[in-house]
């Protein structure tokens, strides 16, 4: 037996002689791999990948929970493991098969993370190499993961960062492109240490946490019902964080009273909902729903002020997750739509929260395959975009109404840069302290206003972003 429980099955002569077959690669190791396959060749989310994987192979629990630990860990530390193999490989990683890649970063992650026994992960890898890859690579991804055993992570950290500027060196020690450490870097005033604390935070496995839904359940009522351990969030009246258990065996997340919703996420749209507001509060706009988080919270705090909801997003999948969400809201409607061109009057609604499309930066806990995804040319496309919805929002809000500026994403020219444009360009907006509609605990921890940052290494939520603005 090996250190991890899962003996390797090698390929062998039997008694009688004869070359065995080869021995199939364990199946988590397999699923795992499978997954990253599939996430690194496509632009596929790596939890929905892994759900359907696991559901197909029949995955057990126990197997599940070691590929989900593979699969995450390989993603967010691939930066550290490429580099690492990238010293150990007589070629440029880019001129490796990429199913070979796979399969050797799976086996560092093991060797450098897992503490796995050298026989174990070495063993395992070759077999997967030759289920995936045929026997050519065998040999390769033997020699390359025996190199790999001999040090430990500090070891090969101290070797491959020699020459490296400290920046490059910090990218390679906490597994993130440099672009983003430097974009993290300007996001967070130039505080080093703060950069340190993040990017080692990003590389954590974030908490689950629920939303209890006000007016369909209370909190106290979903927190009895959750397994042992869990509590209250920190800074939404309505979070409820897990220590372990998974949500879709909780009967008010399977009814829809309560969803998966990350605690900053909830006081984005508690920071539009509970701003104060002049004149009549009657029609609300979620002007980028899917897949539908912030609108599911937002029906059910319009629907105890007597509001109704329209949730926007342009594509039908993500429509379809948005209706889902809103399974049993009342006064809501879904309309599949361009917010930028929106089947509506200007100056219609009270409030609209445009939670924009971003980069993601601040979710790199959540979703580690993002940080390999995005690109500094994916900025520039999308701070069009946030652009062209701010001044779309403004338009359909009324005079006196707000608009809720979001992102995910914590990098200026998402944020701030926007929000100065379109306050620069237009007369009939003004911003307001986006910090007036939070509770009180947390108006006290997101700063000095008028907008709001949320971090991950501050706050234990996602990293978020908001600035409120009236109409005049
Ligand atoms: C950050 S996500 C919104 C998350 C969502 N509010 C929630 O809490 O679940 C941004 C969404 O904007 C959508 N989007 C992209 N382009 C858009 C457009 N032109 N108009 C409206 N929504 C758009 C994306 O499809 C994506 O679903």
């Amino acid at each position: 037996m090996t250190r991890d429980g899962r003996g390797p099955r090698k390929v062998g002569k039997r008694q009688d002689g004869r070359q065995a077959r080869p021995a199939a690669a364990d199946p988590a190791r397999r699923a795992a791999y499978d997954v990253l396959h599939e996430v690194g060749s496509s632009d596929a989310y790596a939890n929905l990948t892994m759900r359907l994987v696991f559901a197909d192979r029949r995955l057990t629990t126990r197997d599940a929970g070691f590929a989900t630990e593979l699969v995450m860990g390989v993603l967010r530390h691939r930066g550290t493991l490429d580099a690492v193999l990238a010293a150990a490989v007589d070629r440029p990683l880019a001129k490796l098969d990429p199913r070979v890649l796979d399969v050797l970063r799976l086996g560092a992650y093991q060797l450098l993370f897992l503490g796995t026994a050298p026989h174990a992960a070495v063993g395992s890898s070759v077999d997967l190499a030759g289920e995936v890859c045929g026997p050519g690579p065998k040999g390769l991804v033997n020699a390359v993961l025996r190199t790999v055993a001999r040090r430990d992570l500090a070891d090969h950290l101290a070797q491959v960062t020699m020459d490296l500027t400290p920046a490059e060196a910090m990218a390679v020690r906490t597994s993130h492109p440099a672009w983003i450490v430097s974009s993290l870097r300007d996001a967070l005033g130039g505080d080093d240490e703060a950069l340190a604390a993040l990017l080692a935070r990003n590389n954590d496995v974030p908490t689950v946490t629920l939303a209890a839904r006000p007016g369909r359940i209370n909190r106290d009522d979903l927190l009895a019902l959750a397994p042992d351990g869990a509590e209250s969030g920190a800074w939404s009246p309505y979070a409820v964080r897990l220590r372990h258990g998974r949500p879709g065996d909780l009967a008010p997340v399977r009814d829809h009273r309560a969803g998966v919703q990350d605690e900053g996420s909830q006081l984005m749209a508690l920071l539009l909902a509970d701003a104060p507001l002049t004149g009549v509060d009657r029609t609300w706009l979620d002007l980028c729903a899917g897949p539908g988080g912030k609108a599911a919270l937002l029906a059910s705090l319009a629907h105890e002020r007597d509001a109704a909801l329209l949730a926007v997003e342009p594509r039908a999948a993500r429509a379809r997750l948005v209706a889902q969400a809103l399974a049993g809201a009342r006064a809501t409607a879904v309309v599949q739509a361009d917010g930028r061109a929106g089947p509506w009057q200007p100056d219609t609604f009270d409030r609209v929260l445009v939670d924009a499309p971003c980069t993601g930066l601040g979710v790199l806990r959540r979703r580690p395959e993002a940080r390999w995804r995005r690109t500094p040319a994916d900025v520039a496309a999308l701070t069009t975009l946030q652009r062209a919805l701010l001044h779309a929002a403004t338009d359909a809000v009324r005079p006196g109404g707000l608009v809720a500026y979001v992102t995910c994403s914590p990098h200026i020219a998402e944020t701030d840069l926007v929000v100065d444009d379109v306050l620069a360009s237009r007369s009939d907006l003004v911003e307001v302290d986006a910090r007036a509609g939070l509770p009180t605990a947390a108006t006290a921890a997101a700063g000095g206003g008028p907008r709001v940052r949320l971090w991950p290494h501050l706050h234990d939520t996602d990293g978020m972003f908001a600035a409120l603005l009236r109409k005049r």
